[in-house]
């Protein structure tokens, strides 16, 4: 098979394409085929940094780091004890969150509690971007949020990958939705349907809403996260996507009288289950907004990496 190793933590350059002996799937796990990718921050954040690299693996460095978590494709082979896939199935996920996923890769190995059947109508190359985004504005909307209909609900970077689904799961509990983006993703935001769109370059948000019962804030800036505390009405909540703010955060939550929820997102197959539903009922529609051949993953990283990115930003694998 044809992977993307990480020679050593640093900048994009250390990402090396090798071939290397495809796996074999043991007890419970699926040998994938792989069609797509999609490309994350946290991609980003473990390749740049050793110690993001040891949080995500428990402090565990393994010789060879293959990163990526989100895959779609076809599985290949199964192993022991696997009764609900077959070969020929098309599947997607997010793969061994928290631990290495290793989807930069032609072929990848599975546990099948990380993987759901993707459905005639999600497009490969949309579901491979799918998993890391939809599952972690799934835990911040409902796990962990319990957005309810009717709640004013203020988004932050709606036109990102985990913003541009948490708006429509929260349109599609009946919350009243807020984005924020730039104005450039104006349209992209405003097709999502949001209630309102705020730019964040032209005002501060504090400037246009208040009383807000839930902030979703995927900012990675303590200072940001605590503006949006200040827009929270007494006994709302605020859910921020960077769980390591949470020491910062609980003094001024405690003053505010605010629950604050900090999300990490982890592979669950029952919760991508329920994405799946959705995306087939026709309620959510993943974005994607450019596209990438195997060659040029690391061109894929610099969009990302660049905090630009509209919508999600996919690799295809022919
Ligand atoms: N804790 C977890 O489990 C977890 C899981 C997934 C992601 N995350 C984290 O969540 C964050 C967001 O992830 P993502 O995948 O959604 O990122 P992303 O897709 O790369 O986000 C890019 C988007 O953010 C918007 N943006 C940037 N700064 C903004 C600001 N100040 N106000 C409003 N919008 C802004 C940009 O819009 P403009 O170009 O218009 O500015 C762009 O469209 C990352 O830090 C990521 O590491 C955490």
């Amino acid at each position: 098979m044809e992977s993307y190793i990480l020679e050593q933590n640093g900048g994009v350059e250390n990402l090396k394409k090798t071939t290397l002996d495809t796996p074999f799937p043991k007890t419970g796990e699926v040998l994938i085929k792989t069609k797509s990718i999609g490309i994350n921050p946290i991609d980003i954040q473990v390749r740049a940094s050793k110690d993001v690299l040891g949080m995500i693996t428990g402090g565990h460095f393994p010789d060879q780091v293959i990163l990526g978590w989100d895959v779609a494709g076809v599985i290949e082979k199964t192993g022991a004890g696997v009764t609900e896939f077959k070969p020929g199935d098309e599947v997607y996920g997010l793969l061994n969150m928290p631990g290495l996923g290793r989807t930069y890769s032609t072929h990848v190995i599975a546990n099948v509690e990380h993987i759901a059947h993707k459905h005639k109508n999600l497009h490969f190359t949309a579901a491979g971007a799918t998993p890391m985004s939809a599952m972690t504005a799934w835990q911040a909307v409902v796990t962990l949020g319990n957005i309810q209909k009717g709640e004013k609900v203020l988004i932050h970077a709606a036109s990102g990958g985990v913003g541009h689904f948490a708006v429509q799961f929260a349109k599609e509990r009946g919350a009243y939705v807020i984005g924020t983006a730039s104005a450039k993703n104006e349209a992209f935001v405003r097709n999502l349907a949001v209630d309102e769109f705020i730019d964040y370059t032209s005002a501060s948000f504090e400037e246009k809403v208040n009383d807000i019962d839930v902030v979703i804030d995927t900012i990675n800036s303590v200072e940001h996260v605590l503006r949006s505390i200040s827009v929270i009405k007494k006994g709302g909540r605020l859910v921020y996507l960077q769980p390591h703010f949470a020491e910062a955060l609980s003094s001024k939550l405690e003053e505010a009288a605010i629950k604050g929820f900090g999300v990490f997102v982890h592979s669950s197959a029952e919760i991508l289950n329920e994405i799946s539903n959705l995306i087939e009922a026709g309620k959510v529609t993943p974005q994607i907004t450019q596209v990438f051949s195997f060659d040029q993953l690391p061109e894929a990283q610099k969009v990302v990496e660049s905090g630009r990115a509209t919508g999600k930003i996919a690799v295809e694998i022919n």
